[in-house]
Formats: C-alpha cells, sequence, structure tokens
C-alpha cells in the first residue's frame, strides 16, 4: 500500500509538473484531488485497511495529498510566469497600458457636462476657478451691488449661518469680484460649483443646484461677445442647434442684464402643446442670465470702469443638464439613486 502510495505521488508529480498549460492543469486537479481522484479516493478506502495500520497509512495518504497540492500550486505560479515572461519578450506588448477595469461605476452627468463645459471654455481662453460655497455677505450680495436694503435681496432666499455675515452662497456670481481682486485684466475665467437656497423644491426647483459662471473683462467687450460665447457654448453641449430666445433681465450687478431661455427639451415646448411641469407649462426653460458687468461691481473689483469693461453669465447647470438629456425631474439630480446614475455608464 505504502509502495502504491509513492508510486501515485511520483507519477502525479511528473504529470503536473509536465502540463503544458493552465487547462491541463486543471483536468490534472481532478483526476488527483477532485470528487472522484485518485488521492480522494485512496482517503475514502482507509476503512478497507487493517486498523493498525491505519495510522501509518493515514500520514502518508495525507502527506501525498499535501506534495500533490503543492506541486499544482507551484506549477500554476510556474505557468503564470511563463506567461508573462512570453508577454514581456514580446515587442508589440506596452506594459504601460492603462488595465481594462470592469465597468463598475458611472460619472454623474452633472459631472459629464461640467467636464464637456470646461473643456469648451479652456479652447477659448477662459482660466477654471474654484471659490468657497460658504461665503460672506460681502462677495455674495454688496460686492454685487445689492446691499442690505436692496430689494433683490429677496431674489435669492438665503441660508444664513450662526456666524454673523457668513451664508451659504446663492450663485456662483460670488465669484466675480473675488475674480477681479485677483487676476490683473484683461481676464477670462470660468467657475462651476454648487449653490444653495431656501426654496420650495418642485420639478425645476433644488434647494442645492449647480451653475456655472463666466467672466471676461477687457478693455473693449460688447453684448455681441457675449452673445457668441453663449451661443458656442450651447451648440457644443447640444451637439445640434437648440432653440433659444434673449429677453431684458434684471440683476443689480449687470447693465444691460438678459435672460437667456431654452426651449423646454423634456416636452418639446411646441407653442400651444401640453408643456410640462420641468418649463411649467410655458414652453420655456431660464437657463442662462448674463449682462455687461456693472460699473460698481468694476470698482469692488478694484477696476476702473473708464478703462475696463466685462461680460458676465450664470448658466444653470443643473437646468442645462436636464435639458441635455431630457430629465423630467430635477429631483433625480441628488436624489442618490444609483439606478439614475447608471443609466450615464458608457461602454
Ligand atoms: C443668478 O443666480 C445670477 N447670479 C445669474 C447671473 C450671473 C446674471 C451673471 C447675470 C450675470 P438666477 O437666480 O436667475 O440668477 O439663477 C441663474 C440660473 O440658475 C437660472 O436661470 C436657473 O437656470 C438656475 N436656477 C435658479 N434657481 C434654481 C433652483 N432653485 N433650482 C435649479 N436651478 C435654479
Amino acid at each position: 500500500m505504502l509502495a502504491q502510495l509513492d508510486a501515485l505521488s511520483d507519477e502525479a508529480r511528473a504529470a503536473i509538473g509536465a502540463a503544458a498549460d493552465e487547462a491541463v492543469l486543471r483536468d490534472l486537479e481532478v483526476r488527483y484531488l477532485g470528487k472522484k481522484g485518485a488521492v480522494t479516493e485512496l482517503l475514502k478506502g482507509m476503512k478497507d485497511v487493517a486498523p493498525a495500520d491505519r495510522p501509518r497509512v493515514g500520514a502518508k495518504v495525507n502527506d501525498v495529498r499535501a506534495l500533490v497540492e503543492s506541486a499544482i500550486a507551484a506549477r500554476r505560479d510556474g505557468l503564470e510566469a511563463e506567461r508573462i515572461r512570453a508577454l514581456c519578450a514580446d515587442p508589440h506588448f506596452d506594459a504601460t497600458l492603462p488595465v481594462a477595469l470592469p465597468n463598475v461605476g458611472a460619472l454623474h452627468p452633472l459631472t459629464l457636462v461640467t467636464a464637456h463645459i470646461e473643456e469648451v471654455f479652456r479652447a477659448m481662453g477662459f482660466m477654471l476657478l474654484d471659490y468657497p460655497e460658504v461665503e460672506s455677505e460681502f462677495h455674495n450680495f454688496d460686492a454685487l451691488n445689492i446691499p442690505a436694503t436692496h430689494p433683490a435681496r429677496d431674489m435669492q432666499d438665503t441660508f444664513w449661518l450662526d456666524t454673523p455675515g457668513q451664508l451659504l452662497r446663492t450663485h456662483t456670481s460670488t465669484g466675480q469680484v473675488r475674480t477681479m481682486r485677483t487676476f490683473a485684466p484683461p481676464l477670462r475665467a470660468i467657475f462651476p460649483g454648487r449653490v444653495f437656497r431656501y426654496e420650495s423644491v418642485d420639478a425645476s426647483h433644488e434647494h442645492t443646484f449647480h451653475q456655472v459662471e463666466g467672466l471676461m473683462v477687457d478693455r473693449h467687450v460688447s453684448v455681441a461677445n457675449l452673445i457668441y460665447s453663449m451661443k458656442t457654448l450651447l451648440s457644443e453641449i447640444f451637439e445640434r442647434d437648440v432653440t433659444v430666445r434673449l429677453r431684458p433681465g434684471y440683476f443689480p450687478f449687470v447693465e444691460p442684464g438678459f435672460e437667456l431661455d431654452i426651449q423646454c427639451q423634456v416636452c418639446g415646448g411646441t407653442p400651444g402643446g401640453q408643456g410640462c411641469s420641468v418649463c411649467k407649462h410655458s414652453g420655456w426653460v431660464e437657463l442662462l442670465p448674463c449682462g455687461l458687468v456693472h460699473p460698481n461691481v468694476l470698482r469692488h473689483g478694484g477696476l476702473d470702469p473708464a478703462e475696463w469693461q466685462g461680460w458676465a453669465f450664470g448658466l444653470g447647470l443643473s437646468r442645462l443638464v436636464m435639458m441635455k438629456y431630457q430629465i423630467e425631474d430635477i429631483r433625480h439630480l441628488l436624489g442618490g439613486d444609483l439606478r439614475f446614475v447608471q443609466q450615464f455608464r458608457r461602454g
């Protein structure tokens, strides 16, 4: 019996050592260690061994099993090493290429569209800036020509912090004067980010949403420059023509000021149609207020309005994302439901 075990061990290890690939090795693993494998059968046969011989034979069977297992593990490592050596010897193999990871996640549509906007504006020579979400009353209001008594403060219901004079920014326009005070003109910049308002939430209004501010300051800027940039932005993002309308709009920090609305992409915005809750049945969605920077704002930024002019826009990014992907309720964006984000999986 013991000699038979030695013979089996030698035979198994020789076959394993000669296994040419993983498939052969797996077959041998089944043949020796599988449920009906040779070593397993020997273990089952222990009941027929004379009781006096059982300890010795049992120990030997266990040794054989351990030897076969370690021979398989060693051959498996050897095959893997051979595979890697062969790959490295291949002149076409590039070990620096990124590994194709399993597709486990997706970028949020807000991230996708922000990245696209950044790309479009970088190509037009704009800097990309980032400003705090907790802001001073000065940057959110006073610097933007909205003093404490100004009724325009009521247009944006504000989350005030316990620290006096501090708030959660209600718009990305807070970055306008910060930018003018930090960078010498001429300058072009965009600053995307999260903003917060004490809003009653519905299909097109959130208390937490995203905007992208754009600012250009130069010696001669015009409404024509502004409209050109807005049109470039929209045609790049939608990759087709979309119908927009421009109308006068009031913001204390621009003069003149405009509202650029987009035809609702959720319901199609057809005149006389049913409409939808996103456009409140009007067919239009407020998307891109803009205008020429007010002289008082330039002054707060340390610039002389006789020498410098500027334009600015405050894109409603959350609404742009809704329009691009025809999302019928803004609450999906920050709702935290993974099924929503997974729809944006690529590949
Ligand atoms: C502003 O926030 C100005 N700071 C924009 C601006 C910048 C004007 C520069 C002129 C020059 P408004 O409050 O309209 O403006 O908001 C801008 C955009 O944010 C809106 O057109 C809309 O698309 C989006 N928006 C406003 N409130 C909400 C909300 N509660 N939920 C989602 N999107 C909103």
